[in-house]
């Protein structure tokens, strides 16, 4: 006998929209009086990485962003839909089937005329996806970047961009690294500046995932640290704290997050034998200026047409820089990924590193990183790197 009911039959044309890919959009509003929860929005979102699925959370004092699979989406129809919310609307690429619940409790399943074609569009016309609502972000006008209205400054927005791209790259990275499903995340920003993309790691993990997080930026420049908490006080970011010193000099008795964006030359190196002492779930890295490598870097004969022009050179001796770094982080256990963080035209130093830990030690992969540092090192004809000279030397005493 067939279990037929329209809530059941509601649930088989969702599942079978994620299944088959033609999912578009899930809606679920109607909230029950009382609610804190106003509307939850399941969608396919289309990224410069390709697509994924996530889930937005309207709740009256705050949005929530998260990224999400199949399973997350049918539970929180599962879950919302009945006691917290009554209606649910599917968007499919052919379809708009439509469930409500009405306030003497009977639901009923209908199938709606789609007045658009509901197809997620392509990334160039798709309105751009911000992580950060400004109203849900009072530190952007601690830092300056919003007006006393919450409106981003129109010098700002770029940087605003920026924010946010870094912010949809985190993300997926933390979910990757395991951190999504821990109840508080403890994260390093070492050379964190003005502070900008630590706050943003900030509401990423608070508000986006809803997780308690520690975050502290270590910065050399004192007064920036002072600016930092500052503004960090006055947003009520409870869990930010800014501290003074050198990376080298940092204490981190245990990290989940690492983070380096443009830390000078073997600043990164520091940051990274941090991480990786740390045992951090990831570690993610955009590195700035690289002068450890250029003036060792000798091409061998076959190649030397490449280091010939000084323009090539600097970039094979980046290129040759951060292969080392991936190829260290994966001898000692993570996977690495590298990427473009930000658009090229913001700045040339826009390559992102991001290691996310192994579950279970690989000494396969580990001992063929080894085996390749090795032979690039030698290939190119360099002496010392950074941090192979840190993670020869004794471990540092951690309080
Ligand atoms: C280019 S800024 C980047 C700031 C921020 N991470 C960002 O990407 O927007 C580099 C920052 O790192 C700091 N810095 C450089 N070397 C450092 C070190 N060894 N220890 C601590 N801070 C350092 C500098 O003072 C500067 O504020």
């Amino acid at each position: 006998m067939s279990d037929s009911s329209p809530r059941a039959d509601f649930l088989q044309h969702l599942r079978s929209a994620l299944a088959d890919g033609s999912f578009v959009r899930l809606v679920l509003g109607k909230p029950r009086a009382g609610q804190l929860l106003v509307k939850i929005t399941a969608e396919r979102v289309v990224t410069a990485r390709g697509a994924r699925l996530q889930l937005h959370f309207r709740e009256r004092q705050r949005d929530l962003t998260k990224p999400a699979d199949a399973a997350a989406i049918v539970d929180a129809f599962e879950l919302r839909v009945g006691d917290a919310l009554g209606s649910a609307h599917l968007y499919t690429t052919t379809t708009l089937w439509q469930f409500e619940i009405n306030k003497k409790g009977a639901d009923r399943l209908t199938r709606g005329r789609l007045s658009a074609p509901p197809a997620a569009p392509a990334p160039h016309d798709r309105p751009k996806h911000r992580e950060i609502a400004p109203a849900d972000a009072p530190w952007l006008r601690t830092l300056g970047l919003a007006g006393a209205d919450g409106r981003i400054l129109a010098d700002a927005t770029d940087k605003f961009r920026q924010i946010n791209r870094y912010v949809e790259l985190l993300l997926p990275l933390c979910e990757q690294a395991g951190l999504t499903a821990r109840e508080s995340v403890r994260v390093f920003d070492m050379g964190s500046g003005k502070g900008y993309l630590t706050f943003a790691a900030w509401h990423a993990l608070t508000r986006s995932l809803g997780r308690r997080a520690e975050v502290s930026g270590i910065e050399a420049r004192p007064e920036l640290v002072e600016l930092c908490n500052a503004a960090a006080l006055a947003a009520n970011c409870d869990g930010l704290t800014f501290t003074s010193g050198r990376i080298v000099d940092a204490v981190v008795p245990a990290a989940d997050v690492l983070i380096a964006l443009h830390a000078c030359d073997t600043a990164t190196d520091e940051a990274l034998f941090r991480g990786i002492r740390a045992g951090a779930a990831l570690i993610v890295a955009a590195p700035c200026c690289h002068k450890e490598i250029r003036p060792q870097l000798r091409a061998p004969a076959e190649l030397a047409a490449l280091a010939r022009h000084g323009i090539f050179a600097a970039r094979l001796a980046d290129m040759v820089t951060d292969s080392l770094r991936a190829l260290l982080l994966e001898a000692h256990g993570y996977q690495v990924k590298v990427f473009e963080f930000i658009d090229a035209s913001h700045t040339p130093k826009n390559t992102m590193l991001a290691a996310v830990r192994r579950a279970r030690p690989d000494e396969a992969a580990a001992g063929r990183a080894r085996a390749e540092f090795a032979a690039l090192k030698a290939r190119f004809g360099i002496e010392r790197q950074h941090l192979e000279t840190l993670l020869g030397a004794p471990v540092a005493p951690s309080a």
